[in-house]
């Protein structure tokens, strides 16, 4: 069993997700060029562990942050990519995974997680142990999820020979997090939570309101972004800019700083080189215990809203969601 993968010193606590370099849905204020020098700029900065996933902009992300890489050595970064749920089947795997390579201009990915829970006709079994071959193989250092369930977790660390599931990257921020129990049966089996959207998508920033909210398809459709959860979660932001004012931070980076204390790796999206400066900068910021207690005195009065797992239909064959994603 590997143990502790992420208490290795060299990967660093808070990494970066690049969503944003595959551009869809994210709206006209996203821009490539910026994108990949600003995670140079967190790269540069400390900022190792990089997330990305062959479906982000069906292969731009990947290929973007294949170019940022070139100009550091193998060993200053730690990338993570993901295999989309409807292409988790044995039989697609290696496909899959070469691909990601190629794009990514690497020979071994460090972390490779499945993106969601693949379908009811997918054998989960056979998905596990050919990724446990390819790991043996030496194109995957270890192998973790993303929106996976308890009982889909304990499936694939049954089907594998020898390794487990190293982490699960699940929706996590200071209003939105998954279930007690998930949380717990992961600090049970040493499975890392590494949180995504942990700016909520920038409703945790104070830069939107209900009459203010940010372009894209993605942002459009996000329900978080309503005038009941502005309403909602007020007396939260209302601290977090009381504290950020007091340190002369700013709300995003006392975000980060407390999901930090949580224990969890946050994976922020970007889009600006000020943006990855902030974040940079709020990986040496440590709360005291009374801004930790304001924050979870307010957090008390606003409660949080419990994350789904198994976000996706499973019912659905994986070649016509493939299809369907095309079409999105
Ligand atoms: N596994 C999964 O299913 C899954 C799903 C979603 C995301 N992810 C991963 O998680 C990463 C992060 O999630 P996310 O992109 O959904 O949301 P997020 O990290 O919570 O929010 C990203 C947005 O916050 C804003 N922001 C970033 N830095 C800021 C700063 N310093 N000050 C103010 N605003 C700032 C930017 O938007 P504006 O400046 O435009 O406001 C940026 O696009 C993704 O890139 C991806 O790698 C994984």
């Amino acid at each position: 069993m590997e143990k502790g993968i992420f208490d290795n010193s060299t990967i660093s606590r808070i990494g970066l997700g690049t969503w944003q370099l595959g551009l869809k849905g994210w709206g006209p204020d996203y821009n490539g060029d910026e994108l990949v020098e600003s995670l140079r700029i967190g790269i540069r900065n400390g900022l190792n562990f990089i997330d990305t996933a062959e479906v982000y902009g069906m292969g731009r992300s990947e290929t973007l942050v294949g170019n940022a890489l070139q100009e550091f050595d193998r060993k200053q970064y730690f990338v993570a990519t993901k295999l989309a749920g409807f292409n988790s089947s044995s039989r697609m795997v290696r496909k899959r995974l070469t691909m990601s390579l190629r794009r990514l201009k690497l020979d071994y990915i460090d972390l490779y997680q499945v993106h969601w829970e693949p379908s009811i006709y997918t054998s989960i079994p056979e998905l596990f142990r050919e990724l446990e071959n390819l790991a043996d193989e030496g194109l995957i250092n270890h192998i973790g999820v993303s929106n996976f369930s308890i009982k889909t977790i304990k499936k694939a660390n049954e089907s594998m020979k020898y390794r487990k599931v190293v982490s699960n990257q699940i929706k996590f921020n200071l209003v939105e997090r998954p279930s007690h129990d998930l949380q717990e049966f992961m600090k049970m089996n040493d499975i890392k939570l590494i949180a995504w959207s942990p700016l909520a998508q920038g409703f945790l920033s104070g830069n939107y309101s209900h009459g203010n909210r940010p372009k894209g398809a993605v942002r459009r459709i996000n329900r978080l972004f309503s005038e009941a959860n502005f309403t909602r979660f007020a007396p939260l932001l209302e601290v977090m800019r009381y504290i950020s004012e007091g340190r002369r931070m700013t709300p995003t980076q006392i975000a980060l700083a407390y999901e930090k204390f949580l224990g969890v790796i946050p994976i922020p999206g970007f889009r600006t080189r000020k943006q990855v400066s902030e974040i940079v900068a709020s990986n040496s910021i440590s709360l005291s215990k009374s801004e930790i207690v304001s924050i979870e005195n307010a957090l008390e009065k606003c409660g949080t809203i419990e994350t789904s797992v198994g976000l996706y239909p499973r019912l659905v064959p994986n070649f016509v969601a493939r299809i369907g994603a095309l079409l999105i």
